[in-house]
């Protein structure tokens, strides 16, 4: 800010002053021009008389010019001593004036000086900025050199009041010191506003990225103004958001996790504590005991299993082994391994396959997401259900849907049915063995593939899964 402004200052100072040289300069020009020409026109008149030493005639001369020309006229001698002086005043005094010096010494015919007065000092036009300005009197002082038979023999000194100028000069001043506050005042505005245009939301930024660096993730920014600062802080402010949501995600899945790995556990605890302290207890409920014990430990192991599966995924950099392969082939292999179970709950399993569907991926993979569907079909669906598995290209990609004739699902759990641990049914899923982890692992499975998974259902009416697979990368 002090830098801004003493550059503002300094830039001031020097336009002002080549200003005030130069107004200056022009306006003294005119005087001189005219000072010069009669005082020379002066000096040829005179220079005769004064070879021949007619003092008389000298004197009469000069008064009248001196009026003539409304200033003092001063005649030396070469060695610059005052010969004759229209003021009668100075007679004999040596005059070492430069503008003396440069006719006498140096040979000019004719120059010009400003001296202030009472100190003699030389005014200098370029650094009229800094001369004291009161009580002060200045006058222009104009030489000609008197030259006879090419020998210079005098000098002519015509000492005229340029009060008029100074003061004109002096008005200028004042205009440009007012100028200069008025610039000054408007920088400090402009330096203000701008401060708080730019400067401003940029602290509030950064603060809010501090905050975020802290971990608190609920840090926002004030959007204001508009343009590129407005911009970063929608950015900012969707960014936060973001990671707020992620972060409470992670601690939503940290917590579900625990929690369904902690039901497994407290219900074998209460079991195994009968049995420990019933040790009398009938060979059969013994049997159902542990065996409820040994489902529990299927049960723990498959969420563990799924939870791998999801955290590998979750990992930047899942690599997935690809391999030439036929879609409606691994639907055959898995149709064929849930038939036993539907076969069963008296189900039916139908297959339309139009088209193999060969394509480059991940068989395992793959291999996951059609079993999960059609084993969730299987499942949730009652006993003589009919779940059909459709297969067809489209345009470039391969369309899969499996539909069954089941519960479905209600209209407000469709949003959450690819979360992890979502159950529609908490109670009935867990009894049939589910983790509520195969729909989010099989979305993300699509996905890796770059396909997309959606689901359409009608509740009492059945639902419909549908996955859309490239059938070629890239
Ligand atoms: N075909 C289906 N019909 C009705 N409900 C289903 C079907 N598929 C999935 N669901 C519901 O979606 C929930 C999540 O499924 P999923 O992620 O596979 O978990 P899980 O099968 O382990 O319970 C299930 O608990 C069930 O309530
Ligand atoms: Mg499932």
């Amino acid at each position: 800010m002090l830098a801004f402004l003493l550059i503002v200052g300094l830039s001031f100072y020097v336009m002002a002053s080549s200003l005030s040289g130069m107004v200056g300069d022009s306006l003294f020009e005119q005087r001189i021009r005219s000072d010069r020409s009669s005082l020379e026109t002066l000096a040829s008149r005179v220079a005769p008389l004064m070879a021949r030493s007619d003092a008389q005639a000298l004197h009469a001369q000069l008064l009248a010019a001196g009026g003539e020309l409304g200033g003092r006229i001063l005649l030396l001698d070469q060695n610059g001593k005052v010969q004759l002086d229209s003021y009668g005043e100075m007679y004999g005094a040596r005059l070492q004036y430069p503008e003396v010096t440069n006719i006498l010494v140096r040979g000019q015919s004719v120059d010009y000086g400003v001296h202030e007065l009472d100190s003699g000092t030389v005014l200098n036009r370029s650094r009229l900025l800094f001369m004291r300005r009161t009580g002060t009197a200045w006058a222009g002082y104009c030489t000609a050199g008197i030259v006879y038979a090419s020998d210079i023999i005098g000098v002519l000194l015509l000492v005229s009041p340029v009060q008029e100028i100074m003061q004109n000069l002096y008005q200028l001043q004042d205009q440009m010191i007012l100028i200069f506050v008025l610039i000054a005042a408007a920088a400090l505005l402009s330096s203000w506003v701008f401060s708080r245009v730019i400067t401003r939301p940029i602290a509030g930024l950064n603060r809010g990225i501090q905050r975020m660096s802290k971990g608190d993730f609920s840090s926002r920014v004030r959007v204001r103004g508009s343009g590129e600062m407005k911009q970063l802080a929608l950015a900012f402010n969707s960014m936060s958001e973001k990671l707020e949501t992620l972060d409470q995600s992670r601690n939503q899945f940290v917590s579900n996790a625990s929690h369904e790995l902690k039901t497994p556990l407290a219900t074998m605890k209460i079991m195994i504590e009968s049995l420990i302290y019933q040790p009398e207890m009938d060979k059969d409920l013994r049997t159902e005991f542990l065996t409820d014990i040994n489902n529990e430990i299927d049960r723990l192991s498959a969420i563990v299993s799924d939870l791998l599966t999801l955290v590998q995924m979750d990992s930047q950099n899942v690599k997935l082994s690809r391999e030439n392969l036929s879609i409606a082939a691994l639907i055959k292999e898995n149709a064929h391994r849930l038939q036993p179970i539907a076969s069963q709950k008296g189900q039916q399993i139908l297959l339309s396959l139009s088209d193999p569907c060969d394509i480059y991926a991940d068989k395992s993979k793959l291999n996951q997401v059609i079993y999960n569907l059609m084993e969730n079909a299987v499942k949730y669906t009652q006993n003589g259900g009919v779940i059909r598995v459709n297969l067809q290209r489209q345009g470039r990609d391969a369309r899969f849907t499996v539909t069954d004739n089941g519960p479905g699902i209600p209209k407000e759990n469709l949003p959450h049915i690819f979360d992890r641990f979502y159950r529609v049914d908490k109670a009935r899923s867990r009894e049939k063995g589910g983790t509520g982890l195969g729909l989010s692992i099989v979305h993300q499975l699509v996905l890796l593939h770059g396909g997309a998974i959606s689901v359409e259902s009608e509740e009492g009416r059945g639902a419909t899964f549908i996955v859309e697979l490239p059938l070629h990368q890239g």
